[in-house]
């Protein structure tokens, strides 16, 4: 929400965001997660449905099911690496990114100076 209010500030008119819009993908981008886990042995692995169809393929059925807007449904499809090849919304842009730069920096191969 930070990021998208520095970008209003910013730009103004020139770029509309939808902040709803922005706030309820951000809220659902990881929903389909439910499915994409199984719990083994106490532990949370991904389970068939989840090797099968990534988070983002089985969060979009979800919200389908329960009639959420296309536009949080894109954002749910295109906020990972699946979504690379096809275009985003300015809102799921803006949610793209949060969402890397939120676990990114934490991989073992950041370069740290
Ligand atoms: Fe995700």
């Amino acid at each position: 929400m930070d990021s998208a209010k520095v970008m209003q500030k910013f730009f103004g008119e020139k770029l509309p965001i939808k902040m709803d819009l922005l706030i309820a993908g951000a809220i659902l981008i990881d929903v389909g997660k439910l499915l994409e886990y199984v719990l083994e042995d106490g532990k949370a692995v991904v389970g068939k449905t989840g090797k099968l169809l990534r988070h983002p393929f089985t969060g979009v059925g979800l919200a389908m099911m329960f009639d959420i807007p296309d536009e949080v449904c894109h954002m749910i499809a295109t906020h990972s690496k699946e979504g690379d090849l096809g275009k985003r919304t300015v809102e799921g842009i803006i949610v793209h990114h949060a969402d890397f730069i939120s676990y990114e920096p934490f991989k073992a191969d950041t370069l740290r100076l």
